[in-house]
């Protein structure tokens, strides 16, 4: 039993791993990021970053019927109806597991910059 468990896991996890570079590879090239930010930290438009994947997929659905929660939603709407059932489930699924990497510093000065100008 314990073999087939994980017989089951090892042939599913690059299964997995394949679908969540889809959703990201998606995130990365429909423009999410403009408005989510690259780590869906949130930049014009809400913070994806720790809210539940069962939440994000019912959120989604919403706005792929039209149903908006902000005052600017309806931007939203269009890019919600892009994705398909699948991409839908594997997208709220991916952006769940959102983080800012720690090693990752904000507005870093340029060096190049002297201030003066
Ligand atoms: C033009 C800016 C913009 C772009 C681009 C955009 N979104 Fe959004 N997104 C929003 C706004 C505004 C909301 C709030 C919607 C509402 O009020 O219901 C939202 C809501 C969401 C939500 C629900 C979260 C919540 O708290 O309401 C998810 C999930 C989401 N977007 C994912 C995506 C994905 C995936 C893409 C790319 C395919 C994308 N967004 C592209 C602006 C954007």
């Amino acid at each position: 039993m314990k073999r087939i468990l994980l017989y089951t896991l090892l042939t599913l996890s690059p299964m997995i791993a394949d679908d969540m570079q889809k959703a990201e590879y998606f995130y990365l090239t429909h423009g999410c990021q403009s408005c989510h930010g690259m780590y869906g930290e949130g930049v014009s438009a809400p913070r994806l970053q720790g809210v539940k994947e069962k939440v994000l997929y019912e959120r989604l659905k919403n706005l792929q019927a039209g149903k908006t929660r902000t005052t600017m939603g309806s931007v939203m709407i269009s890019f919600a109806q892009s994705m398909d059932e699948n991409m839908t489930r594997t997208m709220a699924k991916y952006l769940s597991t959102l983080k800012t990497p720690e090693n990752i510093e904000y507005y870093e000065e340029d060096p190049n910059e002297d201030g003066t100008s």
